[in-house]
């Protein structure tokens, strides 16, 4: 997606060679014109697969998956990472790794949002390791319902995590794949498109 690759270039900042801050319009304050954009995006790559319901994670998945609930019109329900006072019983959860801050989470959805009938997509805002996102697949899968996709905002295509979903045998679609950050500089993968 031209446009989300030319605000990574434009304001993004390389804090190391694993890590990207886009604090500006992803991660802290949010591009709502951009954030329209990823979910059209979204929805015209996953429009013929049947979405039901969109799955995401707090904090920073939830704007790119609002977006595309709007446009796939479709709920969008989020895991939730710390215990909530509203959210006690019936909980699906899985135990999330994060290889980058070292910290193993649980995260959970409340089993009313999910039924067997569900054709979930799957959102995300970054794609390192992937454990967030196995994490999301599992939920659904123990509500019984079914992923048709996975659709990450940004992928870091020297990390894992790619590797990991497609094993999975899920159509994973992200908008911009990194392909190094070393130098300073965001080098993205150059696709072939067939
Ligand atoms: P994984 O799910 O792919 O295995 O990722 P990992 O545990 O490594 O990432 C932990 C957190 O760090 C996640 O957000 C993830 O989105 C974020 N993250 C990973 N790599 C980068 C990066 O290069 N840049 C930025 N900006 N974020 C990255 P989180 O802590 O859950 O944050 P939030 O969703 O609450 O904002």
């Amino acid at each position: 997606m031209e446009q989300l690759k030319r605000k990574i270039e434009e304001e993004g900042t390389v804090l190391s060679e694993e890590v990207l801050k886009v604090d500006s319009f992803l991660n802290h304050q949010i591009d709502p014109e951009l954030m329209l954009a990823v979910g059209e995006e979204f929805s015209s790559l996953f429009q013929g697969e049947g979405v039901t319901k969109i799955v995401t994670i707090e904090s920073s998945g939830i704007a790119p998956a609002v977006m595309a609930g709007l446009k796939l019109g479709v709920p969008v329900v989020f895991a939730r990472k710390r215990q909530s006072l509203t959210l006690t019983d019936n909980l699906l959860t899985a135990s999330v790794y994060s290889f980058t801050k070292k910290t193993e989470s649980t995260i959970a959805i409340s089993a009313g949002h999910l039924s067997e009938d569900d054709n979930v997509l799957v959102i995300d805002d970054f794609l390192a390791n992937g454990q967030a996102a196995k994490g999301l697949v599992s939920i659904v899968e123990q509500a019984g319902a079914k992923v048709c996709g996975i659709g990450i905002v940004i992928e870091k295509s020297f990390q894992h995590g790619r590797k990991e979903l497609d094993e999975l045998g899920i159509r994973v679609e992200s908008l911009a794949r990194i392909a190094s950050l070393k130098g300073g500089k965001v080098t993205f993968l150059q696709e072939v498109r067939s």
